[in-house]
């Protein structure tokens, strides 16, 4: 049977940081900032980290949900931000919730996790395997930025956004991934440097690097198109959808896709203008203020896509 979402939760960190601000601390303006991608301010983690937020996001899904931590059969967290490289951050939610009976683990594909992670649980729901999950984007961003190049740590904000997803008649209709590891040098982050006695001079970066023109070109072109064959292979026409959520990494690739598609901004909700590009928790993020906001009624139809580094783009389209 498909895999339907039940619950959502979010958690964003308390400290909101607007453009302004970041004008005091690197060469940019808010004119800039708002011109080119429409973000306004992000959320930046000082207290919070990845396991904690997405612990929160986790606890406030089931609450939607009404389901209980021991109905859970797999945790899949899609982060390329955890607090340490293990045990996964899916494993510290599992016991922070005393999810005893549920498997565990954390994939990396940056802002597509969420649509990977979903992915998933579909397939196992489908194997019948599983009854019920937890997926997860969360991320703490803004420790991989550089915080001297403006030309990243403009764009980016932390957050972790949760759904509970359980077998059911109908909610998943199709499914469609792609990854092009050719162009992943387009978006990177190093991870930390080699120590060991017999590497010399190991000159790897620490964070992230980005050639935003090459994934705007990627952005553009990829998500539409991945869209569209979603719908295909779920018989269903833009026109019968009731909002698209998208990544949130810039306003201008929204409405670039909402104008291939054909279809009125007003169907492409954002919260980008708060919370900028939370990569993993960005569709789950977004998913959870449209569900609280009432926006959703029972048998909708939903597009959610991701796209980012990898490059990794994934899209759905879903009964709510
Ligand atoms: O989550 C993964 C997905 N990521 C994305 O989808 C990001 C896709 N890319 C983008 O959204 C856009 O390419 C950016 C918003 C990252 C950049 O916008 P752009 O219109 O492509 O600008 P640009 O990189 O071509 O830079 C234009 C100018 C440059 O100055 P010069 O060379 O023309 O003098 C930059 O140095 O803007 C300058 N610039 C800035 N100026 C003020 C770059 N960053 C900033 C900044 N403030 N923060």
């Amino acid at each position: 049977m498909p895999a339907r979402i039940i619950g959502t939760g979010s958690a964003l960190p308390a400290l909101l940081v607007s453009n302004r601000e970041l004008e005091k601390i690197v060469d940019t303006t808010d004119e800039w900032i708002r011109s080119r991608t429409g973000i306004e301010s992000r959320h930046i983690a000082v207290e919070e980290t990845t396991t904690s937020m997405a612990i929160e996001a986790a606890k406030k899904a089931l609450q939607d949900a009404k389901v209980s931590p021991e109905e859970i059969d797999l945790i899949i967290v899609g982060t390329i931000s955890p607090d340490h490289y293990f045990p996964s951050t899916a494993c510290e939610i599992q016991s922070a919730l005393g999810a005893a009976n549920a498997t565990a683990f954390d994939i990396s594909a940056a802002c597509a996790g969420f649509l990977f992670g979903l992915g998933i649980v579909d397939a196992y729901m489908k194997a019948g395997t599983v009854r019920t999950a937890l997926v997860v984007g969360a991320e703490t961003l803004s420790k991989m930025m550089d915080w001297n190049d403006r030309s990243t740590c403009v764009l980016f904000g932390d957050g972790a956004g949760a759904a509970v997803v359980r077998s059911d008649e109908s909610g998943i209709m199709s499914m469609v991934q792609g990854s092009d590891g050719a162009r992943g040098n387009a978006l990177t982050c190093e991870g930390r440097r080699v120590n060991n006695p017999y590497k010399k001079n190991d000159t790897s970066l620490d964070y992230t690097k980005m050639n935003g023109q090459e994934v705007y070109k990627f952005a553009v072109k990829t998500v539409p198109k991945s869209i569209e064959e979603a719908l295909l292979k779920a018989n269903v026409k833009a026109d019968d959808v009731k909002y698209f959520l998208l990544h949130q990494a810039n306003l201008r690739i929204i409405e670039a896709v909402a104008k291939r598609l054909g279809q009125s901004i007003e169907k492409f909700p954002t919260n980008l203008q708060e919370c900028g590009n939370i990569s993993a928790g960005s569709v789950p993020v977004l998913l959870d203020h449209v569900n609280r906001e009432g926006m959703l009624q029972k048998g909708d139809t939903i597009v959610l896509a991701g796209f980012g580094a990898g490059l990794t783009w994934g899209a759905t389209v879903l009964i709510w």
